[in-house]
């Protein structure tokens, strides 16, 4: 049976596949279930007349048996929710063909065919976002990963690669700019239409198919190869917001030179389009040739976007364009691999930035995302490989785990070859794979072979869930310093039992009077349990262990405040300088959460933390940008995931008392930092930005010890602000804080940016994530404001995400920021199911939460699936949730 679909109902009413979804209804697509396509479809014709509320598509595929697979005397081509109004075999009508649930599946007579066939599509009803829709007058598409048989009837499977000639024909005025996958190879008009004919050369999946269809305008630039293919770029926008391109520009232009640099890869069209959207479901797409993006992440001025937006659109910018390697010359054989192609592509886009700006905090920034995002799902009811078993609903697993731990399953590697010898495992990779649909056996084997690399046991990365589980144990004894280190990996739904796996740690031991060390070591530990001995200590040395986060594991071990704290302002490695103070803020927090601490322990643990930041204020020798990383506070998720059990409402108000001990503490560094950077002249180079960020992070802490105070630099550092990280930082902060400030700020803001979708979406996040005390209130009221759509993913985010992401507000004691998402969650599923379940996670989390709140957590998710429809995504979200 075809892996992309099993019949979900033998009796081929396609109306049940719109009824209510029952888990027994829902097949469970499996791994090992595998089976090549039964055919072969070399080349793929479509003919789209476009519009609006009707688009009329005419597909011919040539196809012929695949000798490779089972033969077959039908083909299944996937549909969803798309009837044929004419089907032909070989130029002529056939009847002989059956509905399967959504697909159309056709009987064949010989080995070689073209098949003929007509849908029509409503693209303005499509809020879905997924296939061919509208956005605010354009007509745009997203095909990964099941979109595309939204549009016609296909094997609409990463394995069927077919070579594609479109033709796109419209109204002039509505569609002035016509663009699609490859080079387009003729225009032409009739009356008040015109058409254009696209040929891509590249075989591809048909994931990758892209078409747009609008009234654009573009930022036009050149880009010469290595090779001296000289390519056009250019990046499309709607008119007004062309001046907002030039990063997105220049980033491409970056992306396109690292690639060739640093993993030897040269684009491969003359073209190369880039076209920004305002309804979107993810960040952006991949579509040869032609990627298309969340505007987010293409629009950039220094008045409108932070330097963090400045920084996602230089990333996810490189992303898409390095996934023209790795994902669209060689792409994954079937949706499990989807790490093969993401988790690869995110470890290029994290290397690039890397190189763009400071190697040491992207890190650091990569690492937090990974421990606030990946590791609570991975020890929470949707863990799953970075190569799952099993899906219902492919689309729920774009997660964390399968692009950021599957990216740093990739860096362990890198770092047990060292750079070069990786280098020679990727080249390997490119040149066996090159136009193949391929899998993670066939990246892991070939960083194996051209690495030299025995990755026999590193391969249960792939299959096991759940982080791992470092115990670490320094002892010493005469001039002798015994490490001990133990792993465990826990349990995860569906998988008890563990195996250990390779796990690289980079370490150091320091000597505690001069402060130095002897150099770093990579240790592998590939059992349950290793010991090293070091030699030459006469006195017990300092461990620095898990270097620049060589591993994606937990470390557990007994370390004093002292000895973090000489690590916080000793440790040359920067990362583990910054896990350092990490941990002596954890630590703290933690027992301060649930041992109820006296006084005096609270008190001396407050003093060693306020050491610790005062060396890093007051240290000239770092940079801002790092020494804003050494100030952050962990967040309250990290927290809360050190503890099998945890109370959310304590964890926020005991790290709210440690900001404000903090803030109360520092004061006097802190008023000088800010003093220091306050009227710093703005550029986007390293030392303004660090500058800025200094600056918001001493603000928050001020906010907490001396909100009067706060008040007053907030509302002038928001007033002088030429730049949007100045503005949205004193804005968040005084968002938090009761005063007349707030309103005439908010106002102020919301007045200025009214037209500026991007920006009214900060405004909104700001109050939904503020630490008001009334944020619920706000939330309920914003929900209601003219500006807020469910039809827009950004705006749904922008208010729910930052909400959900706000510990205080969302685990209010009582349920009611559980109830809000429920409502949300039940009103928007049937608008656009993918947006949807990317919400229940936040629900999901309630095994690990005290028993009151869990039990409301519960009740909301069980609300849910009580719903008498729901869609697949949704569905198998909560259904997994309450396991
Ligand atoms: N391949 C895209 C990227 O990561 C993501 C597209 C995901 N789309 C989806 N509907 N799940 O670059
Ligand atoms: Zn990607």
């Amino acid at each position: 049976m075809d892996i992309a679909r099993t019949p979900s109902n033998p009796d081929g009413n396609p109306e049940m596949a719109d009824a209510a979804v029952d888990p027994k209804n829902l097949p469970e697509i499996r791994r090992e279930d595998y089976r090549p396509f039964p055919w072969i479809v070399s080349e793929t014709r479509l003919d789209f007349d476009l519009g609006i509320d009707c688009t009329r598509v005419r597909s011919t595929l040539t196809i012929a048996r695949n000798a490779k697979a089972d033969r077959s005397s039908t083909i299944r081509l996937n549909g969803d929710g798309i009837e044929a109004t004419s089907v032909t075999v070989d130029g002529e009508p056939t009847q002989s063909w059956v509905m399967d649930g959504d697909d159309l599946v056709l009987t064949l007579p010989g080995d070689a065919h073209e098949i003929g066939i007509e849908t029509e599509i409503d693209p303005s009803a499509n809020s879905q976002l997924m296939g061919l829709y509208a956005s605010s007058g354009m007509l745009c598409t997203q095909c990964e990963a099941e979109g595309f048989r939204r549009i016609t009837f296909f094997p609409d499977r990463p394995d069927v690669l077919s070579t594609y000639s479109v033709r796109m024909s419209g109204s002039k005025d509505r569609f002035p700019v016509l663009l699609c996958n490859g080079n387009r190879v003729a225009t032409g008009e009739e009356g008040d239409t015109h058409w254009a004919e696209w040929h891509d050369p590249w075989p591809k999946p048909s994931y990758l198919f892209a078409l747009v269809a609008g009234d654009l305008v573009a930022r036009s630039a050149s880009f010469t190869t290595m090779g001296g293919r000289e390519v056009e770029l250019n990046v499309w926008v709607r008119e007004g917001d062309l001046d907002r391109t030039e990063h997105a520009m220049e980033s491409l232009k970056r992306s396109m030179k690292w690639d060739e640099e640093v993993f030897g890869r040269e684009y491969d069209l003359d073209l190369f389009n880039i076209v920004a959207v305002s309804d979107f479901n993810m960040g952006a797409m991949e579509n040869k040739g032609l990627n298309i993006f969340n505007t987010k992440y293409v629009l950039a001025d220094p008045e409108t976007a932070t330097d963090g937006d400045y920084d996602g659109v230089e990333g996810v910018i490189g992303h898409e364009y390095f996934h023209n390697w790795s994902g669209n010359r060689i792409t994954c054989r079937d949706w499990f691999q989807l790490s093969l192609k993401e988790g690869f592509t995110v470890l290029r886009d994290q290397l690039f930035s890397a190189d763009m700006g400071s190697e040491p905090v992207k890190r650091i920034e990569d690492v937090r995302i990974l421990r606030g995002v990946q590791f609570p799902e991975d020890s929470g009811p949707l863990a799953h490989p970075i190569r799952p078993d099993s899906y219902r609903e492919i689309s729920n697993f774009y997660t964390a785990t399968v692009y950021n731990k599957g990216a740093e399953v990739i860096r362990m590697m890198r770092t047990m070859a060292g750079e070069e010898r990786f280098r020679k495992g990727t080249d390997l990779y490119f040149d066996r794979h090159d136009g193949e649909a391929a899998t993670c056996e066939d990246f892991v084997k070939s960083i194996e072979d051209g690495a030299a690399l025995d990755l026999t046991r590193f391969r249960r990365w792939y299959s096991q869930a759940g982080t791992p589980r470092v115990g670490v144990t320094l002892e010493h004894e005469g001039e002798t310093a015994r490490l001990t280190l133990t792993q465990t990996v826990p349990a995860t739904p569906g998988q008890s039992e563990k195996q250990p796996m390779p796990i690289p740690l980079k370490l150091a031991l320091f000597d505690r009077a001069s402060g130095t060390h002897r150099g770093e070591e990579l240790v592998i530990l590939n059992e349950d349990r290793a010991e090293v001995t070091f030699d030459g200590f006469t006195e017990k040395p300092i461990l620095s262990i898990n270097r620049t986060f060589s591993a994606p594991v937990t470390i557990e071990r007994d370390v004093s405040r002292e000895e973090l704290v000489f690590l916080a302002e000793k440790d040359d490695d920067p990362f583990a300088r910054y896990e350092a103070m990490q941990e002596l803020m954890t630590g703290h927090l933690v027992a301060d959460v649930t041992d109820d601490l006296d006084d005096d322990e609270r008190e001396a643990a407050r003093e060693d933390i306020a050491r610790a930041m005062r060396s890093v204020l007051e240290d000239d020798q770092l940079d801002d940008l790092m020494r804003g990383e050494l100030l952050m506070m962990p967040g309250a998720t990290y927290v809360a995931e050190q503890m099998l059990v945890a109370d959310p409402g304590r964890i926020h108000a005991r790290r709210e008392a440690l900001k404000t001990a903090l803030g109360t503490r520092l004061a006097g560094s802190l008023q000088e930092v800010y003093a220091r950077t306050e009227n710093m002249p703005f550029s986007l180079d390293a030392g303004a930005k660090g500058a800025r960020k200094v600056k918001t992070l001493a603000l928050a802490y001020i906010a907490a010890s001396d909100p009067a105070k706060a008040v007053e630099l907030a509302a002038r550092q928001y007033d002088r602000a030429d730049n949007m990280t100045d503005r949205q930082g004193a804005l968040m902060v005084l968002a938090g804080l009761d005063s007349a400030e707030r309103t005439g700020k908010l106002l102020d803001f919301y007045n200025r940016y009214q037209n500026n979708a991007l920006v009214i979406d900060k405004w909104f996040a700001i109050q939904a994530g503020s630490l008001h005390p009334r944020a619920i209130e706000h939330v309920k009221a914003l929900r209601d404001h003219p500006d807020f759509t469910l039809k827009n993913p950004n705006r749904v985010r922008s208010l729910y995400m930052a909400f959900a992401a706000n510990p205080a507000a969302f685990h209010a004691e009582d349920g009611e920021g559980y109830a809000i998402i429920a409502d949300l969650i039940l009103e928007l599923d049937p608008i656009n199911a993918q947006t949807t379940a990317r919400f229940v996670p936040p629900l999901g989390r309630w095994r690990r939460i005290e028993e009151k709140r869990a039990k409301l957590m519960r009740e909301a998710l069980e609300r849910i699936a009580a719903a008498p429809k729901l869609s697949r995504d949704t569905f198998e979200q909560v259904a997994r949730s309450l396991g």
